[in-house]
């Protein structure tokens, strides 16, 4: 089994944690960063800084784990991008949509816009995705653009639709008390991690191996990892009212299933014609050759910042399917990954179907 380089880490956080928090030692910082170490960042192409993020007290939502132990590893980029969106204004009508990377997050976003929109179709097609639900903490990601995504979220009209991968605990604080609703999309992450990849690799210039990638990405040093709290936390939940946990893998097997328990959980009404219109709209190969849904607005603002082509990379819409990994990770790491799976389930006995298999309704 792959002993995990983050098992050394967290403890030797645990201990640094205590004693940052002697009183008056951070006394008014929401969150602390703690650098990861520099193998780790150029193992991934990372050109500035990066860390773990820590809470600093107990954190408003019940988490898995030992609040104190739980980390998400951001580039340092993001460090002025978290307090603004801890307190951001969360609206009670607000309907996000929260993912680990990879997992169908522009596919799920595109759906539930359409719902709430009363299926403007032609809106949709005509108005970039990213404009019409923002990627909150985009500004971490890439910073020094013009356009502010928490800006342009606080000047959206209500019902907005709000994107973020960050962890329960590094939300907006306000979403645990006006509780707007919240869709959850769970992929396996070993196709997460191959999408990811080749994301790595387009977006941020990643040239290492595939082998090396997967590893930081069992090991949490990726943005937004660990993986497997992240679901957890939402997982947990899931059993709120106002808490929509669905898998990649339903919404491939029976699409027009999840938009119809999402009309329900958004309290939406949804005729024949235009299930069967969504249902097309949403298909693969519709997404693929759509504009407004392949962050076209991203990629610019992306090479821009970075000052380099990110052609490789021009369909944020690849493959599309459920087991890309077996044809494009080695049979090691697919080992790897799934001693990793069952050693973050087996305390609470799940395994990876339960998320895939699971339907509120
Ligand atoms: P692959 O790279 O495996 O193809 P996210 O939006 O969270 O970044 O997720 C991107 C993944 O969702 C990509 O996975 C992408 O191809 C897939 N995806 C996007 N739209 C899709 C659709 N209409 N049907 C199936 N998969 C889709």
């Amino acid at each position: 089994m792959r002993q995990s380089s983050r098992t050394v880490h967290s403890e030797y956080s645990k201990v640094r944690i205590s004693e940052r928090l002697e009183p008056g030692n951070m006394p008014n910082a929401t969150f602390y960063a703690e650098s990861v170490p520099f193998e780790q960042i150029e193992k991934l192409a990372i050109s500035g800084g990066y860390s773990s993020i820590y809470a600093t007290s107990k954190p408003s939502v019940d988490v898995v784990g030992n609040w104190q132990n739980r980390y998400c590893s951001l580039a340092d980029t993001f460090q002025p991008v978290l307090d603004r969106v801890y307190n951001f204004d969360v609206r009670e009508d607000d309907v996000w949509i929260v993912t680990s990377t990879k997992c169908g997050t522009t596919w799920a976003q595109e759906m539930t816009w359409l719902i709430l929109n009363d299926f403007d179709f032609e809106k949709a097609k005509s108005e970039d995705l990213t404009l019409r639900s923002p990627f909150l903490e985009f500004n971490g990601v890439v910073p020094n653009v013009p356009h502010d995504t928490i800006e342009a979220a606080n000047n959206l009209p209500s019902p907005r639709l709000i994107k973020s991968h960050l962890p329960a605990w590094l939300l907006p604080k306000q979403v645990w008390t006006k509780k707007p609703k919240i869709i959850y999309i769970f992929r396996n992450p070993k196709d997460a991690a191959i999408s990811y990849f080749h994301h790595w690799r387009g977006m941020v210039g990643y040239k290492g191996t595939k082998q090396d990638f997967m590893h930081s990405y069992i090991d949490g040093y990726v943005n937004f990892n660990p993986f497997w709290p992240h679901v957890l936390d939402f997982w947990q939940l899931r059993n709120q009212p106002e808490i929509f946990f669905t898998s990649y893998e339903r919404m491939k097997r029976d699409l027009a299933g999840v938009i119809k328990d999402v009309c329900k959980f958004l309290g939406r009404e949804v005729k024949d014609e235009q299930l069967s219109q969504l249902v097309a709209h949403l298909s693969f190969d519709k997404m693929k050759d759509n504009p407004a849904c392949n962050h076209v607005k991203e990629f610019e603002s992306m090479k821009a910042a970075a000052g380099r082509e990110v052609d490789e990379f021009s369909r944020f819409v690849r493959r599309g399917i459920v087991g890309s990994h077996k044809d494009e990770m080695p049979q090691s790491v697919i080992q790897e990954f799934d001693d990793w799976t069952e050693d973050n389930l087996k305390d609470y006995q799940l395994t990876i179907e339960d998320f895939t298999n699971y339907s509120k309704y």
